[in-house]
């Protein structure tokens, strides 16, 4: 037996949280922005996040609704995405509070900033990974809009690598889940992919 939901016959709010449960876990982007004076760096979490092309390098956000994040990268035609490690968690999720555009996150909740190489917004000091994007395109669907970004430059520190590969055990990423659920990563397998020819009988 199933239950079935239609998003015709459930509100908009409710098919959103049931869609955001059963979608996870959802990598979270850190968003760092700067507005068009460059006075204000803007720090936000975005977990309706993933990778959209490989060559060029694309990466994709979505805003839901019109926010600090997605002005910014508007009027600028730039971003980094942050990686949002599990020991940051606390100041990941107090720049989801909804400041007021001309108090930026990084000195509101008090988060170090360093420089980016490619762009103008700051990295995250503390943060393991940051993915330097110029505004490829944006694409409104409905209440949301996609961030498309080319990521121009990635800086990956190195007490995140092994063997010059990014390891999961030292980056320990966060997640979001349903409602105000977040996660760690768990059990990690490996498993390499089989080709046709050599897939087992039956
Ligand atoms: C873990 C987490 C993930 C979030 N993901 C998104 C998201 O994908 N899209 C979105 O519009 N808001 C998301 N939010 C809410 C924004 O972070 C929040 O609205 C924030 O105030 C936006 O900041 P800004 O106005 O400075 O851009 C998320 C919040 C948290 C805590």
């Amino acid at each position: 037996m199933r239950v079935d939901y239609s998003p015709q016959s459930l509100d908009p709010r409710s098919f959103y949280q049931l869609l955001t449960a059963v979608v996870v876990p959802r990598p979270i982007a850190w968003v760092s922005t700067l507005t068009a004076d460059g006075r204000t760096a803007n720090l936000a979490p975005h977990s309706f996040f993933t990778v959209a092309c490989t060559a060029p390098p694309i990466v994709q956000f979505t805003s839901v609704g019109r926010k600090d994040s997605l002005r910014n990268v508007e009027e600028t035609g730039e971003f980094v995405v942050n990686f949002a490690p599990e020991p940051l968690f606390a100041e990941i999720n107090a720049t989801a509070t909804d400041f007021p555009r001309h108090e930026g996150e990084f000195d509101a909740v008090g988060i170090a900033r360093e420089p980016s190489l490619r762009v103008k917004p700051p990295r995250v000091a503390a943060s393991p990974v940051a993915l330097e994007c110029t505004l490829h395109s944006t694409l409104l669907l409905g209440n949301s809009t996609v961030v498309f970004g080319q990521v121009v430059h990635a800086a990956v520190s190195e007490d995140v690598l092994v063997d010059g590969r990014p390891d999961i055990q030292l980056l320990r990423p966060l997640a979001r889940l349903g409602g105000n659920e977040w996660s760690t990563v768990g059990e990690v397998r490996e498993a390499a992919r089989i080709p046709y020819r050599e897939r087992p009988a039956g």
